[in-house]
């Protein structure tokens, strides 16, 4: 089914695109909660709700990318298709996608279990911070080639 953005993507490819958007400055409030206000608890709360609804959002998107949409068919007017460019910057945002996944589900499991609740500075803070960094500019890495891809493939000319 086409998206509603008027590209040549489809509509589970444009709700992503756009949920990017949303979840970049809500993933650096997050971080910027501890950072300014010491709101850990708050913190806990936007970071676990993030990874559920990447989890539920992830797994759409997988079985439409692999049973429904035929995305190659409709990168393929694209002037960066022949070329084999969409390619390669799709195995480039794939290179965070997953790295992204084990890192980001790494660190919610060890704060999940190490940090105490109502959480707060521990033994796991120095861990947590580091992962956590690593894990949010991943995150970020994998919205930019992501929306590069998209351009690429589905909206140049
Ligand atoms: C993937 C999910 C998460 C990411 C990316 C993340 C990211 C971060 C980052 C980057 C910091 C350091 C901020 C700074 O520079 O001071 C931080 C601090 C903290 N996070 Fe998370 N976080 C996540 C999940 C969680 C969860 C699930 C909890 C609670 C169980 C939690 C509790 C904390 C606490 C208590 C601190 C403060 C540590 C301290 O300053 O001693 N985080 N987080």
């Amino acid at each position: 089914m086409n998206g509603f953005l008027g590209t040549r993507a489809s509509i589970m490819l444009d709700v992503v695109f756009l949920a990017m958007f949303a979840v970049v400055p809500i993933l650096f409030w997050s971080i910027s909660l501890v950072r300014r206000g010491r709101n850990y608890q708050l913190h806990k709360q936007v970071q676990v709700t993030l990874s559920l609804v990447l989890l539920i959002a992830v797994t759409a998107f997988e079985v439409d990318m692999r049973f429904f949409t035929d995305w190659r068919a409709r990168a393929a007017a694209s002037p960066y298709y022949g070329s084999g460019v969409v390619i390669k910057s799709l195995v480039v945002h794939l290179c965070f996608a997953v790295t992204t996944a084990v890192v980001w589900t790494w660190v919610v499991v060890r704060a999940l279990r190490n940090i105490p609740s109502p959480p707060g500075p521990c033994a796991h803070s120095a861990w947590h911070k580091r992962w956590g960094w690593i894990a949010a500019l991943d995150m970020l890495g994998t919205s930019i080639t992501g929306w590069v891809f998209y351009y690429l493939a589905f909206i140049a000319k």
